[in-house]
């Protein structure tokens, strides 16, 4: 059987955007609960300004009460050698820089060009090798910027290019504000394919209009076997306004174990840990698969 890798986004990706901050202990218990399921990579947190992000303010507590040493890859959010600096005192293992294929966006979201944004990446990446830490490369708005509309696929392959030749490992192309399309992808993944092996990108889709499962499956097609997702649907973005949560992992685990594909997650795990931070919430799951389920 194929393995498809999920990336689950919902600690970070997801509670960055909620209106209300989860406690610690909350969070620690979903990151359990999510690891319980059986994914295997949890995006933890973000060593991002916590004035620009109040919800990731806990990381260096999250990321300390967590065993880093159980299998399990907690990847956290670095823009720059600051945020570095504190994933270095948190003892993580792997980190993410964020840029963008869009100038408005990169600045909206990190305060920077994109060319400035890379150069901090690359010095944030000299560090990291350096501490024997492994870099994913981020890249925003490949299908789509809330400040500049549609976004020239060889754009998106430019920053994807940038990424990897630094050395990031993985370059996740996100449809930040689910605006993308399956034909948009195919586009979009067809320049990047040029430039970065299909089988180091990842797809993260935000599913603002509902085509995040139909522009997974158009990946998959092209060969791309990492996602990204968020438990319950969670998240957002605080720099997109109007960006819904990422695609549902629940659903994204319906759809790939219907196509025949291994993800070593156990749905009803995921479907229970779902309810469990949407109760926390007080809202429903935002997935098609735990409200079909229901609460058990
Ligand atoms: P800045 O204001 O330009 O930074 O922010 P600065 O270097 O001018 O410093 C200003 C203050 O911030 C100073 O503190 C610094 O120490 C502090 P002060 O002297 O005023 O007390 N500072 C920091 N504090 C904590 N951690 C740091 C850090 N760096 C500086 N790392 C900065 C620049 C990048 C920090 C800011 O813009 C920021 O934190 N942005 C993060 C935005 C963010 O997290 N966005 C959401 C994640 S991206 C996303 O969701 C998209 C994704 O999911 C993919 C997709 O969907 O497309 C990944
Ligand atoms: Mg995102």
């Amino acid at each position: 059987m194929t393995h498809v890798k999920i990336v689950e986004v919902g600690p970070r990706d997801g509670l960055q955007n909620e209106k209300h901050t989860v406690a610690l202990a909350t969070k620690l218990e979903l990151i359990r609960k999510l690891a319980d399921s059986g994914l295997r990579c949890i995006e933890a947190g973000a060593f991002v300004s916590p004035k620009w992000v109040p919800q990731m303010a806990d990381s260096l507590q999250v990321l300390q009460a967590l065993d880093l040493d159980a299998g399990i890859d907690y990847p956290v959010l670095v823009p720059n050698d600051k945020g570095l600096d504190a994933a270095l005192e948190a003892g993580v293992r792997e980190i993410a820089v964020f840029g963008a294929a869009s100038e408005a966006f990169s600045q909206k979201n990190i305060n920077a060009s994109i060319a400035e944004s890379l150069q901090r990446f690359e010095s944030v990446m000299k560090r990291a090798q350096a501490a024997n830490i492994k870099v994913r490369g981020y890249v925003s708005c490949v299908l789509g910027c809330p400040y500049e509309g549609d976004i020239a696929p060889y754009k998106v392959a430019e920053v994807a290019r940038a990424l990897y030749n630094m050395g990031c490992y993985e370059i996740s192309l996100g449809d930040t504000i689910g605006v993308g399309t399956p034909n948009k992808v195919t586009a979009m993944l067809d320049a990047v394919t040029e430039v970065v092996p299909v089988t180091k990108l990842a797809g993260h889709f935000h599913d603002t209009y509902g085509m995040a499962i139909a522009n997974i499956h158009t990946a998959l097609q092209a060969g791309v076997r990492t996602f990204d997702s968020s438990v319950a649907g969670l998240g957002g973005c605080p720099y997109a306004k109007g960006a819904s949560g990422n695609v549902a992992t629940e659903d994204v685990v319906y759809l790939l174990h219907g196509l025949g594909y291994h993800t070593g997650v156990d749905l009803e795990q995921l479907a229970d840990t779902a309810w469990f931070i949407a109760e926390a919430l007080v809202r429903e799951p935002g997935s098609k698969y735990a409200k079909a389920r229901g609460l058990r």
